[in-house]
């Protein structure tokens, strides 16, 4: 049977705060927490998006939950973001970075930067970072990085990180989810080093019925790629099965710093969630600091990539 939401522990008294809350992943992992009671900060870009779906969660009878304006492509939002949590809470237990964007045609961040590397990891990297002195002293902290099975075929350009020189949509993608999972595990080590309470992991879904693969194609034009997926539609997994690894990443007493959850069948495409070994070059220290220190450049300075 595996691990399943019934197996999460009561979160009542904590806090989690979970980008792109509004749909697929997001909108599961939030609805999961609030049912263990949990409060739930719902970061979400479109404040249409965010009211609609917490509308829907007030329906079905969740309390606790909350929603904040967050555009993890403008550097200057994060900050915002932070600013507005900061002021409404003392605290902070839980942080899943899971909002994202997959293989679109390329585009530029607020700052200039390429989207997908933006989004689905400076971004994450910048709020992670503004966030975590809420998070220190608390017990079972635990910040969690939604990575891909992409990760595997990823390489980081570390010549042409926005895709300047070369840009292919699907080699940004895998760059980014690796570079997820790359901090993910860095963090989680100078977490450890500096004798925090806090723990960093990283998850990933498998295949699940989310926006993400219908956006790719809306935005790419694709039809190739559509009529791939519609192929592929049995394999796909529900989003609140796809939801899990990242739920016992974050909430499972059995989970500890550093590990890495996905599916367990089908070559970890679906199934039960279980600790996964991570890509080839999140292995690397010397890949992973030298990650952190240009992302940790990109974000002080507000610079464009290479
Ligand atoms: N579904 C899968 O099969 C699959 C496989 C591997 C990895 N993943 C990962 O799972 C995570 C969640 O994706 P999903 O499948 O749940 O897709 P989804 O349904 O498209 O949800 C993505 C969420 O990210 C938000 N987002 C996109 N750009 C943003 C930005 N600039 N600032 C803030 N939020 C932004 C979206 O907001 P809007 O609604 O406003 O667009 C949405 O809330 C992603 O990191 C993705 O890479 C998914």
């Amino acid at each position: 049977m595996g691990w399943t939401i019934d197996d999460m522990p009561d979160l009542r008294g904590r806090i989690a705060l979970v980008t792109g809350a509004n749909s697929g992943l997001g909108l599961e992992t939030t609805r999961a927490l609030l049912r263990s009671g949990a409060t739930v900060l719902m970061a979400c870009r479109s404040r249409r998006k965010g009211e609609a779906a917490r509308a829907e969660l007030l329906e079905l009878g969740s309390s606790g939950v909350d929603l904040l304006d967050l555009d993890l492509a403008d550097l200057d939002s994060v900050d915002a973001c932070c600013r507005e949590v900061r002021s409404r809470y003392e605290r902070l237990d839980l942080l899943i970075n899971n909002a994202g964007l997959m293989a679109p045609p390329r585009l530029l961040s607020q700052q200039g930067h390429e989207m997908q590397f933006a989004v689905n990891h400076l971004g994450h990297f910048a709020l992670t970072q503004a966030l975590l002195p809420l998070m220190e002293g608390r017990e079972q902290a635990r910040v969690v990085t939604v990575t891909s099975g992409a990760q595997y075929f990823g390489a980081i350009a570390w010549d042409d990180l926005s895709g300047e020189k070369c840009y292919d949509r699907w080699k940004a993608y895998s760059q980014s989810k690796l570079a997820n999972v790359m901090f993910a595990l860095e963090f989680n080590q100078r977490l450890e080093q500096s004798g925090s309470t806090v723990r960093s992991l990283a998850a990933h879904p498998g295949l699940a019925r989310t926006n993400l693969q219908p956006l790719s194609v809306a935005s790419s034009g694709a039809w190739q790629e559509a009529l791939a997926y519609r192929l592929m539609d049995p394999i796909f997994q529900s989003a609140a099965q796809g939801a899990l690894p990242q739920l016992l990443a974050a909430t499972s007493p059995s989970a500890k710093g550093g590990e890495h959850y996905g599916p367990s069948q089908f070559g970890g495409l679906r199934g039960a969630p279980k600790q996964q070994p991570v890509a080839r070059a999140a292995r690397s220290q010397e890949q992973r600091s030298r990650l952190w220190a240009i992302s940790a450049e990109l974000i002080q300075s507000r610079g464009a990539t290479a």
